[in-house]
Order: C-alpha cells, then sequence, then structure tokens
C-alpha cells in the first residue's frame, strides 16, 4: 500500500527513483510523484494521477536534476486519486516535501489545530496534515529538521513510513517508520530508502530495517544515525540482501503472474530443500524442531491471515487436524484483531503472509503475543515485519512474486503447512511410519507432477475466450478442494473483475444453485480422491440445471469428463496434496481470461499487493 523511494548520493537521483517506484508499483498505482534537491537547492515537486509512466511522461523537459530525492506511488486512502492528493506533499512555505505509506488517523484534530494556527491545505490526505505539522513545530520552535520529525511523530496516531526533504539543504533525508515497513540501502558514498528491498538490491545489498518508532538522519558523507522519537541513539545491524536482480524481471514472460505461475515447479522445489529427504524419510522443519515441546503440547492451533494467505490458512487446517490430530481455527486476521478472542496459554497462533507486511496479520500477532501464545510465522519477504515479530517460523523461499494476484506464494503457504502437518505427525505419532514415509515421497513428486500440470496451459487459453462473456462463475469443491474453489473465485475476480464464489460443494444447494442456468459457469475441483461420489452428485445437479461445468479431474477420468462440457487433466496425487496441483489450472484460467478481456493482470485497479493499512 504505497511505495515510497529515496535516493541520497553523487548519481542523478531522478532515474534511481522512477526505476524503484516501477519496483514497488505492486503497492500502489493510483498516482506517482517524486521531488528532489537541485545543485542550487531548489526544491521541486513533479506528481500526477496515474501510474509511474505518466509521471515520467509529466517531467518530459522538465528539471529533473538533483542528487537526492524522494519518490512516492499512491494506494489511495484519504482523498480519491487525483493530481493533488498525490505525494510527495509540500509544507505550506513550500520548503519542505513529503512522501508517506500508512495512514495517521488523528489527522482530523492536528488539521483543525493546524487550519487554527492559519495554515492552509491543498490536498484531502492525512500525509498533508503531517508535513504542515513538521513544518509548524520547526518554525515555532526554531530546531532542525530531525527534531521537528521526532515531535510531530509524537503527536502522529497510525501507521507511517515517510521520508522529508527539505529546500536548501540538498545532503539530508529524514525518514522514519512506525508499522508501515523502510528498509534503508547502504552504498559506497550513497544512500537508498525504499518500502521494500527491491529498488535498492542493484546498487547494493547492504541495508537496514528500521524498526517502529525510529528516525534515521541520512546525511551526505556521513553514517546513518538511527534515533527513537525520544532521542535515544541506536545501532542497527547492517544485513546482507540474498535478492538477485534477475529475479526482478519478468524474464520472458508478457507479464509477472503467468511467470510467477511457471516458477511454481522450481519455487516449490526451493520450499522444500532441506527440509524433505526422500532417501533418509524424514521432514524437518527447523523452526517446529526447535520449538518441539511447544507443537507436542499445543492443545489449539490459530491460524491468522488475509486473503489468499487465509485460503492457504484454510488448506492447513485441513492437514493439521488430519494428521497431527490438532484442533486447528483459521481466523481472519483483520476480524480476529477486534473481536476479544479467547487465547490460552499453549495455544499456538500460525500467522501466514506473503509479504509479512499485512497491517491486520500484524496486529493480530501482536495481540496473541501480547496474550502469552507462540506465535509462528510463515512468511516469504527475508527480514519483513512478520518474521522480526513472531516467536519463530519458516520462509516459503519462493523469491519476490511481483504479481499482484498471489500465486506461487499460494501453492509454497500449503507446502509449508503441509511439511509443518508432517512434522508435527511424526513427532506425536499421529501418523502410521508407513503412511508419513507414502507422503513424504508424494510430497517430494510434486513440484515433478506441476511440470505436467503446467501442459494444460494451451487448453486453457483456448478455451478462456469462450467465458469472457460470464458476469459471474461458481466454483466448487470438497475437503481440501474446497479452500482451492475460494482461492480460484478470488484469482478470477482479482485480475478478471467477473464476480465469481467459491463454495463447498455440498453447500450449493443451500442458495447458490438458484443462480445456475445455461449461462452460468461452474468450475467444479473434482479429483478421484476424497468425496469423488459425492462431488459427481453435485456436478449432475448442476447439469440437471443447465449449469455449465470446467472440471479439474485426475487424468484419465472418463465418468466426470463424460458430464462436463470442458476438463482439465491433472496428474493423480494423495488427496491431501491435490490444491498443489489443481491450484495451477485455476490460476491460469483466471489469468488468460483477464488477458482476452484486455485487463491490466499484473496491476489488478484498486488492489495492492501489500496490505500496510487496515
Ligand atoms: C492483498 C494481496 C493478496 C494477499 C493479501 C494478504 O490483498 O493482494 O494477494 O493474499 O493481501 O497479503 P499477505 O502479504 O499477508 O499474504
Amino acid at each position: 500500500m504505497c511505495g515510497i523511494v529515496g535516493y541520497l548520493g553523487n548519481k542523478e537521483a531522478y532515474p534511481i527513483l522512477i526505476k524503484g517506484l516501477h519496483r514497488l508499483e505492486y503497492r500502489g498505482y493510483d498516482s506517482a510523484g517524486v521531488a528532489l534537491v537541485n545543485s542550487s537547492s531548489d526544491l521541486k515537486v513533479y506528481k500526477t494521477k496515474g501510474k509511474v509512466a505518466d509521471l515520467e511522461s509529466y517531467t518530459k523537459g522538465k528539471d529533473v536534476s538533483g542528487t537526492i530525492g524522494i519518490a512516492h506511488t499512491r494506494w489511495a486512502t484519504h482523498g480519491e486519486p487525483n493530481n493533488v492528493n498525490a505525494h510527495p506533499h509540500y509544507s505550506q512555505s513550500e520548503s519542505l516535501a513529503l512522501i508517506h505509506n500508512g495512514i495517521i488517523e488523528n489527522y482530523a484534530v492536528i488539521k483543525e489545530d493546524l487550519i487554527k494556527r492559519g495554515y492552509k491545505f491543498q490536498s484531502d490526505t492525512d500525509t498533508e496534515v503531517l508535513v504542515q505539522l513538521i513544518e509548524y513545530i520547526k518554525n515555532t520552535n526554531k530546531i532542525g529538521l530531525c527534531q521537528a520529525v521526532q515531535l510531530a511523530l509524537t503527536q502522529a496516531v497510525g501507521a507511517y513510513a515517510i521520508a522529508v526533504i527539505e529546500k536548501g539543504n540538498p545532503n539530508q533525508i529524514i525518514a522514519a517508520r512506525k508499522s508501515s515497513p523502510l528498509v534503508i540501502g547502504i552504498g559506497d558514498d550513497e544512500f537508498f530508502l525504499a518500502s521494500d528491498a527491491t529498488p535498492i538490491i542493484e546498487y547494493t545489498n547492504r541495508v537496514i530495517y528500521l524498526d517502529d518508532e525510529e528516525v534515521a538522519i541520512i546525511r551526505r558523507g556521513e553514517e546513518v544515525h538511527i534515533k527513537t522519537l525520544a532521542n535515544v541513539e541506536k545501532t542497527h545491524e547492517v544485513k546482507e540482501l540474498e535478492l538477485s536482480l534477475n529475479e526482478l524481471e519478468k524474464g520472458g514472460f508478457p507479464h509477472f503472474m503467468l511467470k510467477e505461475i511457471y516458477e511454481q515447479p522450481k519455487r516449490i522445489a526451493e520450499a522444500m530443500r532441506g527440509r524433505i529427504n526422500v532417501e533418509a524419510n524424514s521432514v524437518a522443519l527447523a523452526g517446529v524442531i526447535d520449538n518441539k515441546e511447544k507443537f507436542l503440547n499445543a492443545r489449539r492451533i490459530l491460524i491468522v491471515a488475509c486473503g489468499t494467505s487465509w485460503h492457504a490458512g484454510l488448506i492447513g487446517e485441513y492437514l493439521l487436524e488430519e494428521f497431527a490430530r490438532i484442533p486447528v481455527e483459521v481466523e481472519y486476521a483483520s476480524e480476529f484483531r477486534y473481536r476479544n478472542p479467547i487465547i490460552n496459554k499453549g495455544d499456538i497462533v500460525i500467522a501466514i503472509s506473503q509479504s509479512g507486511e499485512t497491517a491486520d496479520t500484524l496486529a493480530a500477532i501482536e495481540l496473541a503475543r501480547n496474550a502469552g501464545a507462540f506465535v509462528y510465522g510463515i512468511c516469504n519477504v527475508v527480514g519483513s515485519s512478520i518474521p522480526r515479530n513472531t516467536d519463530s517460523g519458516s520462509y516459503t523461499h519462493v523469491g519476490p512474486e511481483i504479481g499482484v494476484a498471489s500465486t506461487k506464494a499460494f501453492t509454497a503457504q500449503v507446502t509449508v503447512l503441509s511439511l509443518i502437518a508432517l512434522t508435527i505427525a511424526h513427532l506425536k505419532g499421529t501418523i502410521e511410519p508407513d503412511r508419513y514415509q507414502e507422503l513424504i515421497k508424494e510430497l517430494a513428486s510434486i513440484p515433478a507432477k506441476m511440470i505436467r500440470t503446467l501442459e494444460v496451459n494451451a487448453q486453457i487459453k483456448d478455451f478462456a475466450s469462450i467465458f469472457t462473456y460470464a458476469k459471474n462463475f461458481i466454483y466448487l469443491g470438497r475437503g481440501y478442494n474446497y479452500p482451492v474453489a475460494l482461492e480460484g473465485a478470488l484469482k478470477l475476480k482479482e485480475i478478471s473483475y467477473i464476480h465469481a464464489e467459491g463454495y463447498p460443494a455440498a453447500e450449493m444447494k443451500h442458495g447458490p444453485i438458484a443462480l445456475i442456468d445455461a449461462e452460468m459457469p461452474v468450475v467444479v475441483i473434482a479429483p478421484n480422491k476424497g468425496m469423488y461420489e459425492k462431488t459427481i452428485s453435485n456436478i449432475q445437479e448442476v447439469k440437471a440445471r443447465k449449469g455449465r461445468v470446467i472440471s479439474i479431474i485426475t487424468e484419465g477420468d472418463e465418468t466426470v469428463k463424460k458430464l462436463s462440457d470442458y476438463t482439465i487433466e491433472i496428474p493423480e496425487t494423495e488427496e491431501c496434496f491435490v490444491p498443489l496441483l489443481a491450484s495451477i489450472p485455476l490460476q491460469l484460467m483466471a489469468y488468460h481470461i483477464a488477458v482476452v478481456k484486455g485487463c491490466n493482470v499484473d496491476q489488478p485497479r484498486n488492489l495492492a499487493k501489500s496490505v500496510t493499512v487496515e
């Protein structure tokens, strides 16, 4: 939700900032802007509604010189996406410019007070209030920018990652964060700042992650100084990034989403590397083994997550209950955090998040930790806030996911949950040794089966255009495939803007069946496992009402094929691992339908990949 980037060094800042904004565009693309201090110490702000490419057109022929600057790509919270509400925001005298990711919740009170003191506001944003407040405090107290930022932020309630520069000072950026991410890159005589490491990796792999309520003073020719809002000096370890630049490129694919769908076999293998050993018949997930007693004695597991990660959590519930025999509840983090949940000592909370920055999930973690629960994170982005705020955890190791619609992160989350369930089951003795071995072997074969599953791409591409007429879709699945139905429906909604609902197949007759007619495409995940016969009955019910059935079936299943209008075959696997394969054709279907409809697949309207506001 909003991406921020900054540069101070010996190079021209503008191209670095623009490139950085492109990398962060997955965080929002309602408007974009840049502020630069040039060699005459003038502070210039250029901003416009639209994407980073629109900003580039807007700045053509303008003076974008300067070796210090800050830039922003916006996902609108306060105020519609227009030129005025775009960041950076000037202070009243235009001597300060500020970018912000987050929400200042008490902006109205501060604004009212500043208006009484003669301040005039241009925009509807909460951010402008912050820059005006900083200026007001700086001028009235006759103090430097850093101190003014510290004082202003003690008054701000909410979340922020900010960066401020000032006219007349081409040598300093002040940055700060609370509940929104901020990474500082340290190069040779140059500094970078960004919402994540992707704009930085090209120039340096040495970074510092700021903690909440810390301010970074980035000055030319000096080390980065970090202080708390209360002015206590802090020292931070400089971390080394493991990201590689080609992971941030499309690699010949037309969209990041397609690239990420195709990466799944390799990435899932990476998620299992060192954790699964087929020869030795063992699964060893360090985070679980290191906390063996906690998992062995867990009376209950609560899974908290949002969006696609919540769907992975639902599959986790099936896995953990079936194999580890521990009761599991799966909660939307946004509900959990506000409903006064019962959390007992001895409960384990598993937080799942691709980005590691989702505001609601972070708040749920804080609540759980305060209540004494042991919190385990399943995250993708290394060094992000969730892994830093949990007691232990496992990374999914799928590399950067840039397409806004999550694909490889989802299957990797399910893989890690499978590893957790099998590790606990083995430790607890709730699984027969033979069964444990069979499942390990099967899980290890999933990457190869994913490669075969991807062969359905051409077939899906062919029939995708038939369904662009649809206004609605229904997705049905039972057992492990119910969450797959939810996820399939979400993928279609997100990128093609076709309304879609996922249902447990048997629930269809309690309502959704009323929607079925000859126009309604119904996607059924119907592998030859689990409640196969019952799923067939559900397909019959759809056909009896002339619905158009697209079924995901096990290779060679003629029975369901005969009943369906379209079938997509996936390799045979264990019931518990079907989600890992069945998700792929659903991702491809959403992708191709969206492409045929001319939608922006990687940057769907109104969405952002990292939701750092609640
Ligand atoms: C946003 C993204 C989704 C993601 C959800 C949770 O809505 O667009 O793809 O599933 O946030 O994000 P997280 O990073 O916590 O998994």
